[in-house]
C-alpha cells in the first residue's frame, strides 16, 4: 500500500481506510459452569485492494465482569462474520475508529446527536506497509497510526514512541446480530437432546436475561463489543464520570468494573464503581511530557476494567512494522464493553492536557456560557411548600444579609406532579411571587421531570398520547412506569418530534404561570421507573426509530435537558441565555447547562468525595457542576453545614437542597455565629463572581475546565497526579476545602518549585513544591493565589448578581517569583446571546511588571459600555514600599494615587480609585 489515500469529507467511500475484519466462530468446547470464559474468536483481515489476503490469526477473550447484562462474546455457530474496520484523521490531532459488521441484519445503533457536526476528517498519508499492515501519517508526520492485520492490532505512535496499542491484548469482541431462527434452532436442539449441554443453556440466557421478576429478551440475541487498548507509560487515569469514587481511577478487580450505567441511586455509597445518574465514556490520561484521551461513543451500558502495571521492568516487544523505541516503563491497560451498538472510539493525541481539551470540545461542544445570575448562590429544598413559604425564605436572606439569586420550587409546586402546572392552593398566583423575586433581581427554578402522569385530563399526557410521542413497549402501547405522580409515561426525547413539541411547552402562552425569570430544573431523567429493573425502563422498550431502550440508555436525559434548553431559548426568541440543571447527563450535555451529583448525603465522607467527583466531571466537558451543599438526605450538624457552604462557595455550581421530612436548614436556622460564617462564605463566592464568570467564557470559547485538579497546571509535577483533596479554580487559585470534623490544621501541599503561593485572607506567602500546615478554624477557607496572577474581584456585595451589575471590581496582583503577574476579567450584559451575535462583551487583560500595571484590550472584537471602575488593587508580595503611585489613563493624564504598604506581607494597597475597567490605562509603581 504505497498510494496515498485521500480522506476527503464529501465522498465517503473514499474518506477513510477500509479494512475487513471478519469473525470465524467455532463451536465451543463444554465448559463447567462458573468456570472463566476463554472463548476464542478469530480475525481475519482483508484488504479490499489491492487484493491480499492475511492469515487467519486467533486471538483470545477474556473474562468479563460478572454483571447482569454482559456477558461473554459467546459463540455459537460455526460461521463468519466480515467486520468493517475504518480509520479516520481527524483535525486536531484526533483519530477515530470505527468497527462495525459490514453487513448487520439490521444497522446497529450509531450515537447521534452527539457530535457537534460531522468532525472534519484530513488528509492521511500512507508512508509504508506491506500487504498485511498500513501505516497512516497525519500530515506533519509527528502522528503515525500503524495498522496490523494479522493479529488485528492498531498503534498510535508519536515521534517514534508508540504511545498507545489497541487490541494488542487480542480483546476485540464483536457479537453480530442473528436471526430469531437460531434461537429456535438452538432450543430444538436443546429440548431433543438428552444430554442438554451447558453451551445450550448460556446460549438461551444470553438471548433472554432474568433480573428479578423482569425477562429481557433480545431479539437478535446478544450484541456486546468489547476492545482493549494499552496506554504505554502511563500509570494515571481519569474520567469515565458518574462514579463516587475517586479521581485518579483505580485498577478494577474481578467483577469490579467501572460501569457506566445511568441509575437513580438515593443516597449512593460512595467509593463504588457502579453508575450513578449520568455517564461520560470518555476518559484521560496522563503521564511526564503527555496527556491522551479515549472517548468511546456508546449510549449502551458500558463497563470499563483498568489494570495498571506499574513501572518495572515491561519491555515492549511487540511493535510491528514500529522502529519505535524499546522501553522499559509502565502500562496501563483498558478494556471497554458496550452491550450493545458499534465501536466507535476517538483517540484524542493531546500532548498537552489543554489540546485534549480543546480535542473532545472539538468533537462534543464546550460548556454554554451560564447566564451570570446562576454562577450566584441557589437556595433550594424539596419543598418549598407555598408562596408564603417562598416570600418568608426570599425575606430571610435580606433579613440576614446573605445574598442569593435563586429560588427553587420541587415537584410539590405542581397539581399532583403534572408538570408545566401549578398547586393552586399553594401556589395561587406564580406571577406575583416571580415578581417578588425579580424586584431583587432574583430568579425561580421549577422542576420539569420526564415521566408525564397518565391522565387523559390532563393537557400534557393528552396530547403527547394523541401524537405518539411516548417510548413504547415492545408490543407496541404506550410504555407505562410508576414515578412520583403514580403511573406515567415517559415522553421520548430521543425523537426530534417529541423534542420540539416539549420545547414549545415552555412558551409563556402555553406555560401558563411563568414569566422569563423561571429557568428549569430537569430530575429522574436516567429514566428513573419505580418498580423497574434497577429503577429504570426495560431494556426492550422501543424508541423512535423503533431502537430498543437498551441501545441508547444513557443519553435519555441528554436529549431531556437539551429540548428543555432549546424551549427556554426560544420563549425568548432566541435572545436569552437558559438556565437548565439536569440530574442525567451524557458526553456533549456541557453544551446545554449544568450537572449535579445527585442525592448525597449529610456526612462528612460525601462532603469530602464532592471535591473529586466534580473532579471527574469538570475534566470530561462538563465544568458547571456542583453537590447539594450539606448533602441531601440527612441531618447536617452546623460544623458540616457551614464547612460544605464554605466548600460549596468555591465550587461551579452552588446549590444548597434538602430532602423531604429533613429539618429546615435556611443559613441563619443555626445560631448568629454560623449564620455569620455562611454568610462570609456566600459573600466570598459573590465577591469572586467576576473571576467565575471569566473563567466560564474560557471554558465556553477555549474548552478550559473551570475547576482542574492540579495535574491539569502542573503536568509535568508528578506529585501533583494523585491529588484530588485540594484543586485550582483556574489557574490562579488553589482551594483545599475542609472536609474533616474538628480540623485544628490542613496539609495543604502547594505545587510548583518555581511558585509562590499568597493565602487569599491573609496575604502571607509560601514557596511552591511542598506541604504547608495550615491552621484552621471556623472561619477558614483556605484558598491560595498563585503567584503571577491577577485576579478580578467585586468590592461591594448586592442582595443578588443582577443587583451588582455596577458596583466597582478590584484586582488582586499576586507577584510571581520574577515581580509580574498577568490576569483577564471577561464581561457582557450578564444574560443574553449579544456577546455572540453583537459581539458586546469586554475582555480585558491585566499584566504587572516592572512596576507597572497595564489594563489593555484582550479581544478587540468585543464592545460593552460599562460604568464600572476598578476601585481597589491590591499588589501581594511587591518587596519594598513604593515612594509613589500613579495612574496614567490612555490621553496621558497621570494621577497621583494614595498608597499603603504593610512591609509585614509585602502588600501594597490602593484604594479609593476611579480607573474604568473597559479603559485602557497604566498604574505606575515606582
Ligand atoms: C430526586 C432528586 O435527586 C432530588 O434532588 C429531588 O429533590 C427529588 N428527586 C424530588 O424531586
Amino acid at each position: 500500500m504505497g498510494a496515498t489515500m485521500l480522506f476527503s469529507s464529501s465522498i465517503r467511500a473514499r474518506a477513510h481506510q477500509i479494512w475487513m475484519l471478519s469473525k470465524e466462530e467455532k463451536p465451543q468446547s463444554r465448559r463447567t459452569p462458573g468456570s472463566s470464559a476463554q472463548d476464542s474468536m478469530w480475525l481475519r483481515r482483508e484488504l479490499r485492494s489491492p487484493a491480499s489476503k492475511c492469515q487467519l490469526s486467533k486471538t483470545s477473550a477474556t473474562k468479563l465482569p460478572r454483571l447482569r447484562t454482559l456477558k461473554t462474546p459467546w459463540n455459537r455457530l460455526h460461521v463468519q462474520v466480515p467486520l468493517l474496520a475504518e480509520v479516520y484523521g481527524i483535525e486536531g490531532n484526533i483519530f477515530r475508529l470505527k468497527i462495525n459488521e459490514e453487513t448487520p441484519l439490521k444497522p446497529r445503533y450509531e450515537v447521534p446527536d452527539v457530535l457537534t457536526s460531522k468532525p472534519s476528517t484530513v488528509r492521511l498519508t500512507s508512508c509504508s506497509g506491506d500487504t498485511g499492515s498500513l501505516v497512516l501519517a497525519d500530515g506533519k508526520g509527528d502522528l503515525k497510526c500503524h495498522i496490523t492485520a494479522n493479529p488485528f492490532k492498531v498503534d498510535l505512535v508519536s515521534e517514534e514512541e508508540v504511545v498507545m496499542s489497541i487490541n494488542s491484548l487480542g480483546q476485540l469482541y464483536f457479537e453480530h446480530l442473528q436471526n430469531p431462527l437460531m434461537q429456535r434452532a438452538t432450543k430444538e436442539n436443546e429440548d431433543t437432546s438428552v444430554d442438554t449441554t451447558q453451551e445450550n443453556q448460556d446460549e438461551l440466557c444470553l438471548w433472554e436475561e432474568k433480573f428479578e421478576n423482569f425477562v429481557d429478551v433480545k431479539v437478535n440475541g446478544p450484541a456486546s463489543i468489547g476492545l482493549d487498548f494499552s496506554l504505554h507509560g502511563f500509570e494515571h487515569l481519569y474520567g469515565i464520570p458518574q462514579h463516587a469514587e475517586s479521581h485518579q481511577l483505580k485498577n478494577t478487580g474481578d467483577g469490579d468494573a467501572y460501569r457506566l450505567y445511568n441509575l437513580d441511586v438515593y443516597g449512593y455509597k460512595i467509593h463504588d464503581k457502579m453508575g450513578i445518574y449520568g455517564s461520560v465514556p470518555y476518559l484521560l490520561a496522563h503521564k511526564l511530557g503527555r496527556t491522551l484521551g479515549i472517548f468511546w461513543l456508546n449510549a449502551s451500558e458500558t463497563l470499563v476494567e483498568i489494570s495498571t502495571e506499574p513501572a518495572v521492568k515491561y519491555t515492549l516487544t511487540q511493535m510491528g512494522p514500529v522502529a519505535a523505541k524499546q522501553k522499559v516503563e509502565s502500562r496501563t491497560d483498558v478494556r471497554w464493553m458496550s452491550e450493545s451498538g458499534i465501536i466507535d472510539v476517538f483517540l484524542l493525541t493531546g500532548p498537552t492536557p489543554s489540546d485534549v481539551f480543546r480535542q473532545y470540545s472539538y468533537l462534543t461542544g464546550t460548556q454554554a456560557m451560564p447566564p451570570l445570575f446562576s454562577l450566584g448562590y441557589h437556595q433550594c429544598r424539596w419543598n418549598y411548600e407555598d408562596e408564603q413559604d417562598v416570600k418568608a425564605v426570599d425575606a430571610g436572606f435580606d433579613e440576614h444579609d446573605i445574598p442569593y439569586d435563586v429560588m427553587w420550587l420541587d415537584i410539590e409546586h405542581t397539581e399532583g406532579k403534572r408538570y408545566f402546572t401549578w398547586d393552586k392552593k399553594r401556589f395561587p398566583n406564580p406571577k406575583r411571587m416571580q415578581e417578588l423575586l425579580r424586584s431583587k433581581k432574583r430568579k425561580l427554578v421549577v422542576i420539569s421531570d420526564p415521566h408525564i402522569k397518565v391522565d387523559p385530563n390532563y393537557s400534557v399526557y393528552a396530547k403527547a398520547k394523541e401524537q405518539g410521542f411516548f417510548v413504547r413497549n415492545h408490543d407496541g402501547g404506550d410504555f407505562e412506569g410508576v414515578c412520583w405522580p403514580g403511573l406515567s409515561s415517559y415522553l421520548d426525547f430521543t425523537n426530534p418530534k417529541v423534542r420540539e413539541w416539549y420545547s414549545s411547552l415552555f412558551a409563556f402562552s402555553v406555560y401558563q404561570g411563568s414569566t422569563d425569570i423561571l429557568h428549569v430544573w430537569n430530575d429522574m431523567n436516567e429514566p428513573s421507573v419505580f418498580r423497574g429493573p434497577e429503577l429504570t425502563m426495560q431494556k426492550n422498550a422501543i424508541h423512535h426509530g423503533n431502537w430498543e431502550h437498551r441501545e441508547l440508555h444513557n443519553i435519555y436525559g441528554f436529549y431531556q435537558q437539551m429540548a428543555t434548553a432549546e424551549g427556554l431559548i426560544q420563549r425568548s426568541k432566541g435572545k436569552e441565555r437558559p438556565f437548565v440543571l439536569t440530574r442525567s447527563f451524557f458526553a456533549g450535555s456541557q453544551k446545554y447547562g449544568a450537572v449535579w451529583t445527585g442525592d448525597n448525603t449529610a456526612e462528612w465522607s460525601y462532603l469530602k468525595i464532592s471535591v473529586p467527583m466534580l473532579l471527574t466531571l469538570s475534566i470530561t466537558g462538563i465544568s458547571f457542576c456542583g453537590a447539594d451543599i450539606g448533602g441531601f438526605i440527612g441531618n447536617p450538624e452546623a460544623e458540616l453545614l457551614v464547612r460544605w457552604y464554605q466548600a460549596g462557595a468555591y465550587q461551579p455550581f452552588f446549590r444548597s437542597h434538602a430532602t423531604k421530612n429533613t429539618r429546615r436548614r435556611e443559613p441563619w436556622l443555626f445560631g448568629e455565629k454560623h449564620t455569620q460564617l455562611i454568610r462570609e462564605a456566600i459573600r466570598e463566592r459573590y465577591a469572586l463572581l467576576p473571576y467565575w464568570y471569566s473563567l466560564f467564557y474560557f471554558a465556553h470559547v477555549a474548552s478550559q475546565p473551570v475547576m482542574r485538579p492540579l495535574w491539569i497546571e502542573f503536568p509535568g509535577e508528578l506529585e501533583t497526579f494523585g491529588v484530588e483533596d485540594e484543586y485550582m479554580l483556574g489557574s490562579a487559585l488553589l482551594v483545599h476545602p475542609v472536609t474533616e470534623p474538628k480540623a485544628t490544621v490542613v496539609d495543604v501541599f502547594l505545587p510548583g518549585s518555581n511558585e509562590v503561593w499568597f493565602d487569599s485572607k491573609t496575604f502571607s506567602h509560601w514557596k511552591g513544591a511542598c506541604t504547608v500546615k495550615i491552621p484552621v478554624s471556623l472561619d477558614t477557607i483556605p484558598v491560595f493565589q498563585r503567584g503571577g496572577s491577577v485576579v478580578p474581584i467585586k468590592t461591594t456585595i448586592g442582595k443578588s448578581t443582577g443587583c451588582m451589575t455596577d458596583s466597582p471590581y478590584g484586582l488582586r496582583v499576586a507577584l510571581s517569583t520574577k515581580g509580574s503577574a498577568v490576569g483577564e476579567v471577561y464581561l457582557d450584559d450578564g444574560h443574553s446571546f449579544q456577546y455572540l451575535h453583537q459581539k458586546q462583551f469586554l475582555h480585558r487583560k491585566f499584566s504587572f511588571s516592572s512596576g507597572v500595571l497595564i489594563n489593555s484590550c484582550a479581544d478587540e472584537r468585543g464592545r460593552y459600555p460599562s460604568k464600572c471602575v476598578v476601585e481597589q488593587i491590591f499588589v501581594l508580595g511587591l518587596k519594598k514600599q513604593p515612594s509613589s503611585v500613579t495612574a496614567h489613563s490612555s490621553d496621558g493624564k497621570a494621577q497621583p494615587v494614595a498608597f499603603t504598604y504593610c512591609a509585614k506581607t509585602s502588600t501594597l494597597s490602593l484604594e479609593k480609585l476611579s480607573l474604568n475597567i473597559g479603559a485602557d490605562w497604566k498604574v505606575h509603581i515606582q
